[in-house]
């Protein structure tokens, strides 16, 4: 059986290579991107709010300029004609102006000119207004920016001026001039500059904003972020300040913002990420895609490593399993020229050392059974020889010894002649020698006979009530020469039975003869039963017992339990010798059961129907 893998070497040897290399990709990978990312950033914010500074820068120097042009204007100690007519000069050299108006010393307007309507002087009370109040505290005063039509934003420039006229003059100003301040300031393709008033408000922007003037811009996060920034920065604190954030078409955009000096209004320049940071993300794909390459060039690299290691190791483990299952004729091949092909030489050299080994021990196992085989059929030929010899020999031994025991029969019945008694003494005793020769002959001539296959039962129906009481009956006076009660059990509803009633006597006899002989008081009891398809007979005696180590072999052939009162008994041994196996030639079994010194009982297990000679062991003795 293959054993289950959990993740191959392969796996593994290409799992490694690749992490590794991947991981170290990855963290150069971060590092680079990571400070290309800061360094983008600081140089787009550089950028930017180089751009703002200078668009403040030109702001600041625009209005200005044209405060010195007003300036002009105050310093003239003239009476209201020559100011108008420096009034009028004025609107034609600075387009930025719409409107001069004079307030005198009271807050009463003096003269208003305007660029597009001729004015006619109201002589309106100026005395609370801003302008006017503003313009005398501080001299000079920019206001705050207001919206004509919503859209166009205007500021308002008040100037006082001393003298014999002294009084305010203000200008009123269009500031639609920033546009074309900050629009060249806008960076890259895509960005763009503005400028927002308090509030978020846009004053100008580039055409790329995409908003018209005066939209609220307020809500932008970058606008936000900055507004809350420059309310925190000290006072006299310009520097540009940066934020990430979303225009107006809700791209992500980069923006730095600066303060315009003396306003409060802010400049930002801002460019959308997708522009700013086309170098960052170019270079983000090309460390990407070398990532990828490297990837599946350590993919690569690693399989093909792992295939010069792990074929190798596949095929050693191939042909070792051949081996196992016994062909030592494969060969494994492998040749790396490493210590791999040093192993697989190895195993090849074991393969065939087995090999070797191997046909050597099948020669010897296949010559030692055609030895042994020869040597049992020279022994069965040898045991039936034997056999037939002593079947031979007992029965031309018995028809001597039956003449002799007829002549003996014959003095002793006096048919030649009277006998003296000492005469009829000794052939009584002839007699009884004789009939124990003619029973150990017949003993040993059933026995041969049994082991040369010649004996054939003669199967006929029989009682088996019949038979224990003859065996009773020859055996019950000398139980009773011996003093011993000899009982018998005998159940009423016996089938009846099927066998060799001769031989079974024989068995019976024996046994019941053995426990007679062996006891010397007490009892010898029979006991019959049957259950439906067996006869058990159960012969118990009082006797000596039999020891565990005897149980067994008194079975066998000329064996007797090795001790005096055996010998004293008589006896050749081969009775039980012979039972079992007419026992077994029934199908039946002889148990045994004894403890020493209480007593025996052997217990014959027959069918009611002999089942003829059983295979060897299916039968037998059971102890
Ligand atoms: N009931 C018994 N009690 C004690 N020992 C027994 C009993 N039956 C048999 N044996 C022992 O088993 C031996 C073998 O018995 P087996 O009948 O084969 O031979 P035997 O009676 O000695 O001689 P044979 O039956 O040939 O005249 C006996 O010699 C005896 O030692
Ligand atoms: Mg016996």
């Amino acid at each position: 059986m293959r054993t289950r893998l959990r993740g191959g070497l392969f796996g593994k040897y290409v799992g490694t290579f690749v992490g590794f290399a991947v991981f170290v990709l990855l963290v150069n990978g971060v590092l680079e991107m990571a400070f290309t990312y800061r360094e983008t950033t600081a140089a787009v914010v550089k950028a930017e709010s180089e751009k703002a500074e200078a668009a403040a820068a030109r702001i600041a120097q625009q209005i200005a300029e044209i405060e010195r042009q007003i300036a002009w204007t105050t310093r003239a100690s003239a009476g209201v004609e020559q100011r108008r007519n420096d009034y009028m000069l004025l609107l034609q050299q600075v387009p930025a102006i719409d409107e001069l108006m004079q307030i005198d010393g009271n807050g009463k307007e003096l003269l208003r000119v305007s660029r597009f309507t001729v004015e006619a002087i109201a002589g309106t009370d100026y005395a609370q207004d801003p302008r006017f109040l503003q313009a005398l505290a501080r001299q000079v005063w920019i206001g705050p920016v207001y919206f004509r039509n919503e859209v166009d934003p205007y500021i308002s420039i008040a100037m006082a001026h001393s003298g014999q006229y002294a009084g305010v003059t203000v200008a009123e100003v269009d500031l639609r001039f920033l546009r074309d301040l900050v629009a060249p300031f806008a960076i890259g393709d895509q960005g763009y500059a503005y400028v927002l008033g308090a509030k978020g408000r846009l004053l100008a922007g580039s055409d790329l904003l995409k908003a018209p003037r005066g939209s609220d811009l307020g809500g932008l996060p970058q606008v936000v972020e900055v507004t809350a920034d420059v309310a925190d920065q000290p006072a006299g604190d310009r520097s540009a300040l940066a934020a990430f954030g979303r225009d107006l078409g809700d791209r992500s955009v980069l923006a730095a913002a600066v303060a315009v000096p003396r306003t409060d209004w802010l400049v930002f320049v801002e460019q959308p990420l997708a522009e700013a940071f086309k170098p960052f993300y170019v270079l983000l794909l090309r460390i990407g895609g070398l990532i990828l390459l490297c990837i599946a060039l350590a993919v690569l690299a690693g399989v093909l490593l792992a295939r010069r290691m792990v074929v190798p190791i596949r095929a050693l483990a191939a042909g070792v399993g051949k081996f196992g299952a016994g062909e030592f004729g494969h060969r494994i091949e492998v040749r790396t020229g490493d210590e791999i092909e040093a192993l697989a030489d190895e195993f090849n050299r074991m393969a065939a050392q087995l090999d070797q080994s191997y046909a050597r021990l099948e020669q010897t196992v296949e010559e030692r059974t055609r030895q042994l085989a020869e040597r049992g059929r020279q022994l069965q030929i040898a045991n039936e020889h034997k056999s037939q010899f002593f079947a031979n020999m007992s029965h031309e031994l018995r028809t001597p010894l039956n003449a002799v025991l007829g002549y003996a029969e014959l003095l002793v019945d006096g048919l030649y002649g009277e006998m003296p008694q000492k005469a009829v003494d000794v052939l009584e005793r002839v007699q009884a020698n004789g009939r124990h020769l003619l029973g150990l002959i017949n003993d040993v001539l059933d026995l041969s006979k049994i082991e040369a296959g010649q004996l054939a039962l003669v199967l006929d129906a029989y009682s088996m009530r019949g038979v224990v009481e003859q065996v009773v009956a020859s055996t019950e006076s000398l139980a009773r020469a011996k003093g011993l009660a000899l009982t018998t059990q005998i159940a009423d509803d016996l089938p009846i039975g099927h066998g060799d009633e001769r031989r079974l006597t024989q068995v019976f006899l024996n046994i019941v003869g053995n426990a007679i002989k062996f006891t010397e008081r007490g009892s010898v009891d029979i006991r019959v039963g049957a259950s439906s398809d067996a006869f058990e007979v159960a012969v118990r005696d009082t006797g000596p017992g039999i020891a565990p180590e005897d149980r067994q072999r008194i079975f066998d052939e000329f064996q007797q339990v090795d001790n005096s009162n055996t010998r004293q008994k008589g006896g050749t041994g081969l009775g039980l010798a012979i039972a079992r196996r007419l026992v077994e030639m029934h199908g039946g079994v002889i148990r045994l059961e004894s403890e020493v010194g209480i007593g025996s009982a052997f217990t014959i297990v027959l069918p009611v129907r002999a089942t003829g000679p059983g295979a060897p062991g299916a039968a037998g003795v059971a102890s």
